[in-house]
């Protein structure tokens, strides 16, 4: 009834569609978080996602990584996959063994350390794909690699040059990390792509439902239109009044739900007794070109219900003033006659008593 607004949505498809092409491009991304209390102790542990789904988890504990999703393999042989998982443990063995050296040599730095790193891909088609590796300090970025070395954040502290001069020295390092970011991981993200297709186009339909809270504006209201269960990311919810956008919705940002759906809610400020009318419109590619619209709850007090209820009634009112007279004057028709000669037709009608007969013997 309100979806005027969301028509304009589609007089402008661009931004839909602009969505959509985000919504087909899945990065894939490994998060390895590296934890030194002390000298003697570390554990790093890594994840890794294809768009916003998680493929694979290597805990500290396990000495292989574990798929996450039956398609994690990707379309790689079981060869191929022990050759790569013992590259990683060799990995994980000389980067702990590096991180404490550095600790060692360089003596601005003390324990505890915290390391992040984020690598990976992103494939945009057969030929075209762009890597990436970030390193984080502390919680700050201190470097990545580019192309063919190691290259300083900007606000890298200043030992970090030192850093970089040891890892770029390092030529056999170096090729192996080139090869897996440019060779191994668009590889294998497409065969990730290709297995894990159906899943990772599903569609899942929003659940939208509404609430209020106090504002802390006084004597103001906050509606709450929470939508819920839906994948892929993109949704686009608004509320409206009537026709009209209400610009001031606030939208928070998408959290996810434990079966890989995701979460949004959208807030409304308004004045108390000033929400009727008030209507939250969903749109996903779930949907279709079906909009999910809610009205808030006192709608059923807005005029065009009053009017509505009012209309019905009177109709209802009518319906039983015909009904009650058709059946009273039926009634009397029926006592006057129509039984009666029934009775009457049955009584002569020869054929009626043969047959009666004939089907007592
Ligand atoms: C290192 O830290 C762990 C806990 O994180 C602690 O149990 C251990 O005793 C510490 N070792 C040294 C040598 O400080
Ligand atoms: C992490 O794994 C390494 C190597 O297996 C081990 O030496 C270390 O104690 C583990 N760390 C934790 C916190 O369990």
């Amino acid at each position: 009834m309100w979806s005027l607004p969301c028509l304009l949505f589609l007089v402008f498809p661009w931004v839909w569609v602009q969505s959509e092409a985000q919504q087909n491009n899945f990065p894939f991304r490994i998060l390895q978080i590296s934890s030194f209390p002390n000298s003697s102790r570390s554990s790093t542990d890594s994840l890794a996602w294809l768009g916003d789904l998680q493929t694979h988890r290597w805990s500290n504990a396990s000495d292989t990584i574990d798929f996450v999703k039956p398609w994690s393999q990707g379309k790689f042989s079981d060869q191929q996959w022990e050759h790569l998982q013992r590259i990683f443990q060799v990995y994980r063995f000389s980067f702990t063994r590096d991180i404490q050296e550095f600790v060692k040599m360089l003596p601005n730095i003390h324990y505890p350390v915290e390391i992040q790193m984020s690598t990976g891909c992103d494939v945009y088609s057969e030929n075209a794909s762009e890597s990436f590796f970030y390193v984080a300090f502390q919680g700050e970025y201190i470097l990545s690699f580019q192309g063919t070395s190691f290259q300083k954040a900007p606000d890298a502290p200043p030992w970090t040059e030192l850093v970089i001069k040891v890892l770029n020295g390092d030529q056999g390092t170096m090729e192996t990390l080139q090869w897996l970011l440019n060779d191994i991981c668009p590889k294998f993200v497409h065969g990730l792509l290709e297995a894990g297709k159906a899943e990772l186009e599903k569609q899942e339909k929003p659940e939208v439902w509404l609430s209020s809270g106090l504002s802390p504006k006084h004597g103001h209201l906050q509606l709450l239109c929470h939508v819920s269960g839906f994948y892929p990311k993109p949704v686009w919810v608004m509320w409206m009044h009537g026709e009209q956008k209400q610009n001031s919705t606030q939208t928070t940002e998408y959290l996810s739900n434990a079966d890989e759906t995701w979460y949004l809610q959208a807030t409304l400020d308004v004045e108390a007794g000033k929400e009727s009318g008030l209507a939250c419109c969903v749109k996903h590619s779930s949907l279709g070109e079906q909009d999910i619209i809610c009205h808030s709850q006192d709608d059923k007090n807005s005029p065009i219900n009053i009017i509505i209820v009012v209309v019905l009634l009177v109709v209802g009112l009518i319906c039983v003033l015909i009904c009650s007279y058709v059946i009273y004057t039926k009634k009397r028709c029926s006592y006057q006659g129509i039984p009666g000669r029934a009775v009457v037709e049955h009584a002569f009608n020869p054929s009626t008593r043969e047959a009666e007969a004939g089907g007592s013997l």
